[in-house]
């Protein structure tokens, strides 16, 4: 699997994101769809996107028991999205369960990977609101030996984190990674931000960049960029 930069899509209508991607006429960017758009568009932007020949995240965060997140990821498998994630706060058997349903008949099945703590948990909260008392950053290791356990490919972390995720499960252990910004680029609402460059450095397999190329005036120019710094 090589690396790649997935542009986050984050438009709330089909018609925004049909308007954004006409402009790669060259490219086929990897895109991830959110909540936003899948909720507001249905199955039927997924299909679209597919057509249109983008391989496609599909970033909906499952969390419910085993079964029923077993035969909703049945259902995003038949999607044919090639990538799609799940909260590892399930459990291994829920993610587990996941695996077996994404998985096809002939034994394929698109690359899962899993949220640890989301980067807007603070370590206070979570020890206080969730009880939960080791340090965010050995939770946030744990989680993802538990998802290497189960079977998963990877997980969205940090850049930052990327480091000690692929020194506690191994280098092919896929670390998915948002929060990038060009140097010389406007940070917005990111706090932990690494440029593409530094997170090709750290270890990023695919680094998740919204904004900083769906905000550019260029975005061709600004998508050819980040490829250039992190692909190489
Ligand atoms: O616009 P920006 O580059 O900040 O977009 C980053 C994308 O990655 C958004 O879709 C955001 O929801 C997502 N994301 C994130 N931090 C996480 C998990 C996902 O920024 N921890």
């Amino acid at each position: 699997m090589g690396k790649d930069v997935i542009v986050a899509c984050d438009f709330s209508s089909a018609q925004a994101t049909f308007d954004f991607l006409d402009k790669f006429t060259e490219e086929k960017p990897f895109v991830k769809i959110g909540m936003e758009l899948y909720y507001a568009e249905g199955p039927s932007i997924v299909r679209e996107i597919k057509k249109r020949g983008h391989k496609i995240f599909l970033d909906l965060k499952l969390h419910d028991i085993p079964n029923t997140v077993k035969k909703a990821m049945a259902v995003l498998s038949k999607l044919d999205v090639d990538m799609t994630n799940l909260h590892a706060a399930g459990t291994i058997d829920m993610m587990k369960a996941a695996v077996e349903g994404l998985t096809r008949e002939d034994g394929t099945r698109p690359i899962l990977i899993a949220v640890t703590q989301l980067t807007s948990t603070s370590e206070e909260r979570m020890q206080k609101e969730l009880l939960i008392n080791s340090s965010i950053n050995d939770t946030i290791v744990q989680y993802a030996k538990n998802a290497k356990e189960a079977g998963l490919d990877g997980v969205v972390c940090s850049p930052l984190e990327a480091g000690m995720v692929k020194e506690g499960c191994g280098s092919s252990f896929l670390t998915v990674t948002p929060g990038v910004r060009f140097a010389d680029g406007d940070v917005g609402d990111q706090v932990r931000v690494t440029t593409p460059a530094k997170a090709k450095e750290i270890g990023s397999d695919y680094i998740v960049v919204g904004r900083p190329i769906t905000a550019a005036d260029d975005p061709v120019a600004a998508y050819r960029r980040c490829v250039e710094e992190f692909v190489g």
